[in-house]
């Protein structure tokens, strides 16, 4: 599967698009990574950037729903959390491992997640912002 940023997952705050669309290019290359049958070296890589990206990205989001109180901080900090532990744990077993089938499957499922977070969560969010800023 491919990852491509699209109009769709456009929240309208443009530090937080910015880094989406970093965030899917890099699981698009990881994915790539996976698929070329690239070593454990280069995935171990890709999956390691991917993997801080998106913990700076969630920090730079909990600081934002700080600074704007946000009503649902809890819940969406609360989400983002579960996510980075399931997400590196992914990201262990592929460094361990390599890409296998199902390593890869797994990955593929997690950036579902994120992009399905992306379009309900982080949009709601920045929905937020956008009326608190005014
Ligand atoms: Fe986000
Ligand atoms: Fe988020």
């Amino acid at each position: 599967m491919a990852f491509t940023w699209t109009k769709d997952l456009e929240t309208g705050n443009a530090l937080i698009d910015n880094e989406h669309k970093q965030l899917i290019k890099a699981a698009d290359e990881l994915v790539v990574a996976c698929s070329q049958g690239k070593g454990r070296q280069e995935v171990g890589k890709a999956v390691e950037f991917l993997s801080n990206y998106t913990k700076t990205h969630f920090s730079h989001e909990e600081e934002l729903q700080v600074k704007y109180k946000y009503t649902e901080y809890a819940l969406h900090r609360n989400w983002h959390q579960g996510f980075l532990k399931e997400f590196e744990n992914v990201a262990a077993r592929l460094k361990e491992d390599g890409p296998t089938i199902s390593l890869v499957a797994e990955v593929n499922t997690k950036v579902s997640q994120l992009i399905t977070h992306i379009k309900t969560m982080d949009s709601k969010l920045a929905q937020f912002i956008q009326s608190s800023s005014k």
